[in-house]
């Protein structure tokens, strides 16, 4: 391997790395933790009554956790109400979280009939960071690190970037026999060896992370988010990817993204239940106090996102302005609801909601 620190990696060998470099009895052990874990969340998922209550409100918080690895910081307050609002003047750091979100669902949908591709991924970068047309693979050399110092020169220029990105989706869509676990480990380190982009290739891999399992299959939604934890982890993430490539160091970078997918569906499961538990004492709660205003419709709105508002039930057609206005405030008196003032209309929080997404 002929790394040179401070000088563009033009020798980032190509997919896939020698199997010989990082199999072994524990990989598979903790593949198979990993992808029981995986297969009980796959499962449980279908309890909630819309899964869009569960995408919705996930991966909203993943927009956040993936951002804040970059130093884009939002609240989870700031961000819900921000998502809620029909004026959102959120600050920028905001916006660009929210775009997040949206590039991941629109890449989801897209990816429901098309297999992974070079467009795909460029679309992802461009809507994350608003780039326009014009901009796109990058042509100019980057360093990863500070000012001080750099840790990592990836490969430059477009050509060169091109040509190793389509050695990456060739390597993703092809069925090779290796469990997609492992694959996705392999992918979103290389893809952030190549880091084509100017800004954004955290980011752009992480999403691709969930993209790529659900295509395989390991899920039927994407609910599996691991910028939590690979922030949690972040010196680990940075020195595996580090490892990999100046010491071939495969095997510990994969266990440590197989140990992420364990952790993370252990958590992500925990979510589910959470919120089932809180949607079926929800039910019951308002059928035995306030069952005039009960709808399935109605409740299941509570939970597509923390924060509710008159205009999401006149738009839904649950109820006319007046009549929504009194629901919201009978859901307040049985203490279902907070009412929280803003700045151009009421906003009314799903407080139990709000705490399960943001432990
Ligand atoms: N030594 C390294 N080799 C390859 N990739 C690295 C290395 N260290 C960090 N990275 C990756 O580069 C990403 C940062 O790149 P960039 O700033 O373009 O993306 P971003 O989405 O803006 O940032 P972030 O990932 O912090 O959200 C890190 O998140 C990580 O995925
Ligand atoms: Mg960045």
């Amino acid at each position: 391997m002929s790394y040179k620190k401070g000088t563009p990696y033009n020798d980032l060998p190509l997919l896939p790395p020698d199997i010989n470099k990082w199999e072994s009895i524990e990989i598979y052990k903790s593949l198979s933790e990993a992808r029981a874990a995986l297969a009980e969340l796959k499962g449980r998922c279908p309890v909630i009554p819309n899964p869009m209550m569960l995408i919705n409100t996930l991966v909203l918080q993943e927009a956040k956790d993936s951002s804040s690895i970059e130093n884009i910081f939002t609240t989870s307050d700031k961000l819900y109400r921000a998502f809620a609002s029909a004026k959102p003047d959120p600050d920028t750091q905001t916006k660009e979280v929210i775009r997040y979100r949206q590039a991941t669902l629109d890449a989801w949908s897209k990816l429901q009939k098309n297999e992974i591709s070079l467009k795909l991924l460029v679309n992802i970068y461009k809507q994350i960071k608003e780039a326009n047309d014009a901009e796109g693979i990058r042509d100019e050399v980057v360093y990863i690190g500070n000012a001080m110092k750099t840790i990592y020169t990836p490969p430059c220029c477009k050509k060169v970037l091109t040509s190793k990105l389509e050695n990456w989706v060739e390597f993703a869509n092809k069925n090779d026999g290796l469990d997609p676990l492992i694959k996705m480990a392999i992918l979103h380190y290389q893809f952030e060896a190549i880091h084509p982009f100017t800004d954004g290739n955290g980011r752009t891999g992480r999403i691709m992370n969930i993209l790529f399992i659900s295509k395989k299959g390991l899920l039927d939604k994407p609910v599996l988010y691991l910028s939590k934890y690979l922030n949690e982890y972040k010196n680990d993430y940075y020195r595996l990817l580090k490892e990999v490539t100046e010491n071939g160091n495969w095997a510990d970078w994969i266990l440590f993204i197989l140990k992420g997918v364990k952790d993370t569906s252990v958590r992500t499961l925990k979510k589910v239940n959470d919120i089932y538990e809180l949607y079926k004492s929800t039910v019951d709660k308002v059928k035995k106090e306030a069952n005039e205003i009960y709808s399935y419709e109605f409740i299941e709105m509570l939970f597509n996102q923390p924060y509710c508002k008159i205009n999401f039930l006149v738009d839904s057609g649950i109820a006319s302005r007046n009549t929504a206005s009194k629901y919201l405030g009978r859901l307040v008196e049985i203490g279902v609801l907070s009412k929280e003032k803003s700045a151009s209309e009421s906003l009314y929080l799903n407080k139990e909601l709000f705490k399960i997404l943001s432990q």
